[in-house]
């Protein structure tokens, strides 16, 4: 076996202007900082005098890749501070982004050194408005935030949700995961612009009764990986899921809970779909009868008769449009590569991503993995502990190699 390590992130190695403005999500700042600096981006900080009421700059200065830059004026590392970080960034993120910091970015309006090093610089931008529902949704910052986007300005919505001084609305600044996401996804690679494909997520829960289920230890976080990973390289990723973590952005969510559910919704989508991906734990057994009352105790101890649920994944295979990528993943105890050779063979699977989940910090709810990639005729691929986020961007990397020799094939065909 050839061992690999989890691929890159698109962030590594990229310069990125972080400008935090004055609002009270600043210190989510903290956070967005150690998360681009933990996937190996140089994280240039630099604080509006806003700004400074809400967090400190020897905070942000720690968690960023060197001291937070305050001053167009007097800048003790440089003379023209603004021209020289816009035009040495890969990327700018302006998160929080208060109204009037976007009013400014709209008007060209330069009085400090964020807004100059706005205009200063060709990098991509992505700005991540919040603020109070009612300034969120005020005409001025709706015609300012579509005059920015119409210059190809990336937007991160604000969520719904809390907001300070106990109020709720849309206005939240989007979680650092997401803007993170964004960042990736505006530096990534966009091998898979236009494709479509369908994730599945999580473990089925087949009811017993009203209340009671049989349920797996899926929680679904290697399928979310997965699905952002594809979004974040151009993908138009559905993700048909039982579980709810946060949704990445550009995904559309489809929530089930059965294993009759999550195969009527990849049924009546898979004809249409370039790539599916079963990363979901599916029930292989339900209880042929559901009581429609809580069985209750007085009556005894039930006797629970099961039958065979569906199996998608087999399903998806016996019907598979021509240069359809299909992968499944195989989660195992015990003789890891030919159980999942065999299940790579009896479904007809393109690639098998399998999971030994009973070796430590493997599979079920950890935030790291361990897989071995199995495709038909070729060597098996072992990529080590690692993030899940990186070893979903090995399995798509893999969908890529697996569609690009695919697209040869045809072409030689042809000839
Ligand atoms: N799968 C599916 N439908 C099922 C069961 C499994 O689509 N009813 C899919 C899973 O999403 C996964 C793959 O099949 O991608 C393998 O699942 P796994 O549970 O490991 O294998 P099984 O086919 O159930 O085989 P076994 O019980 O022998 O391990």
């Amino acid at each position: 076996m050839s061992p690999q390590q989890g691929e890159p992130s698109p962030l590594a190695g990229k310069r990125i202007v972080l400008g935090v403005t004055g609002g009270i999500a600043a210190y989510k700042a903290i956070e967005i900082s150690r998360r681009l600096v933990d996937a190996g981006a140089h994280v240039v900080p630099i604080m509006t005098e806003a700004a400074q009421h809400f967090v400190g700059t020897t905070t942000l200065s720690a968690l960023a890749s060197e001291p937070v830059q305050t001053e167009l004026w007097h800048n003790p590392t440089t003379p023209i501070p603004h021209t020289e970080v816009g035009q040495g960034a890969d990327l700018i993120i302006v998160a929080p982004a208060t109204a009037k910091a976007i009013a400014a970015y709209r008007m060209g309006y330069s009085h400090d050194l964020l807004q100059n090093t706005l205009i200063a610089t060709r990098a991509p931008v992505i700005v991540c408005p919040a603020m109070h529902t009612e300034m969120w949704e005020h005409p001025s910052v709706v015609d300012n935030i579509a005059v920015l986007r119409e210059r190809g300005v990336h937007i991160v919505d604000p969520e719904s949700g809390r907001l300070a001084g106990g109020d709720v609305g849309a206005g939240r600044l989007a979680s650092p995961e997401s803007v993170v996401a964004a960042a990736e996804r505006v530096l990534g690679s966009r091998d898979l612009a236009g494709t479509t494909v369908i994730v599945s997520a999580g473990g089925t829960r087949e009811p017993i009764d009203s209340v009671r289920v049989i349920a797996n230890r899926s929680s679904g976080k290697q399928g979310y990986a997965v699905a952002a990973e594809a979004a974040s390289r151009g993908a138009l990723v559905t993700l048909v899921s039982t579980v709810t973590l946060p949704v990445p952005s550009g995904v559309e969510i489809v929530a089930v809970e059965t294993a009759a559910e999550m195969q009527e919704a990849i049924e009546s989508r898979s004809a249409s779909t370039d790539v599916i991906v079963m990363a979901a734990a599916v029930a292989d057994f339900r209880p042929v009868s559901v009581a429609d009352h809580k069985l209750k105790k007085r009556d005894g101890a039930p006797q629970i008769v099961l039958e065979s649920t569906p199996d998608i994944l087999a399903g998806l295979g016996a019907a598979k449009p021509a240069g359809q990528v299909l992968v499944g993943f195989a989660a195992e105890t015990n003789d890891l590569v030919a159980n999942a050779q065999s299940k790579l063979e009896r479904k007809h699977l393109d690639l098998i991503v399998a999971n030994d989940v009973g070796a430590p910090s493997v599979g079920f709810a950890h935030d790291t993995n361990a897989v071995t990639l199995l495709r038909p005729d070729a060597e098996p691929v072992e990529i080590d502990l690692a993030a899940k986020r990186d070893v979903a961007r090995a399995v798509i990397n893999t969908i890529v190699e697996i569609r690009a020799a695919a697209e040869i094939e045809t072409q030689t065909g042809k000839i």
